[in-house]
């Protein structure tokens, strides 16, 4: 196996951090085991051999592909229920009925069981009887192989045991060798994007709803402060964010209130 030197490692750690905000310093063997079988693909010796390429790379392709392998994209469907409860429970029964739309942001969205929940959750909701405004969900993440399957939209039958077996037979659809495909009515809900969340984006628009769960679990501390940031311009007033249950906003921050575990609210006014 490739091992790689300390100054090897360094360089790794720096690169990551800078562009991505992902803090790989404790994850030597991971990034080990992960780029060695980039290297092997590509047959390049060395470590410090595979940065200068990434590096000199004006296509981007290098770092995509690096990208996809650092990228840990574990995501289920239904996952930290009660944030989609609060949602259902909370916030939906309280838009305003002159709302023109209700816009989600799902950063961070890995292979889309994560939006697709969504979709399901609000779709759930209309199906009940419920009134709700147009809605649009952004999906966005790094990992393009996470994003190419999340587009595919099918899944195995045993990923999406955890869902209420009422959704999958009205959300959901047999798609033949053992898995199923999330019907084209939801799927047409989700627009995907890949998004580098340490970079500024043109023409982002503001949301009623930010999910950005169990990303910045990732991050240095600084990314961490730097994405939060980011994610409070990106939200309306009155809106809200969701984070991983393990994840806690930066102290000094001052434009979110804490409401319970995970879900933070935007201060400055109720969602319009
Ligand atoms: C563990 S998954 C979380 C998926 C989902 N949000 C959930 O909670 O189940 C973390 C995702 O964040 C993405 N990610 C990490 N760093 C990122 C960055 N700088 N910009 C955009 N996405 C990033 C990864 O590619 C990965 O798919």
């Amino acid at each position: 196996m490739t091992r790689f030197t300390d100054e090897e490692f360094a360089r790794l750690v720096a690169h990551v951090e800078s562009h991505y905000g992902i803090d790989l310093s404790k994850k030597r063997t991971l990034a080990e085991c992960r780029l060695r079988l980039e290297l092997d693909r590509l047959q390049i010796p060395s470590l410090g051999a595979f940065l200068d390429r990434v590096e000199a790379d004006r296509t981007g392709q290098l770092a995509t592909a690096m990208m996809n392998r650092l990228t840990t994209n574990y995501t289920f469907f239904l996952r930290e229920r009660s944030h989609f409860d609060f949602l259902t429970r909370e916030i939906l029964p309280r838009l305003p009925s002159d709302a023109k739309s209700f816009q989600i942001w799902c950063a961070g969205c890995s292979t889309g069981e994560e939006c697709y929940t969504l979709a399901m959750v609000l779709s759930a909701y209309r199906d009940g009887g419920g009134w709700l405004p147009p809605v649009e969900i952004l999906a966005t993440d790094l990992s393009e192989r996470a994003l190419h399957r999340a587009q595919a939209a099918r899944y195995p039958a045993k990923a999406m045991e955890a869902l209420p077996t009422a959704w999958r037979q009205a959300y959901c659809r047999a798609d033949g060798d053992g898995h199923f495909a999330v019907r084209e009515e939801l799927r047409r809900m989700v627009a995907f994007r890949k998004m580098n969340l340490m970079r500024p984006y043109a023409g982002h628009s503001m949301y009623d709803l930010v999910f950005c769960r169990n990303v910045m679990i990732y991050f240095s501390e600084p990314a961490r402060r730097r994405l939060t940031e980011r994610l409070g311009k990106s939200l309306k007033p009155g809106g809200y964010l969701f984070t991983g249950h393990t994840e806690l906003l930066p102290r000094e921050q001052t434009v979110f209130t804490y409401i319970e575990p995970a879900i933070y609210q935007k201060g400055g006014g109720a969602l319009s």
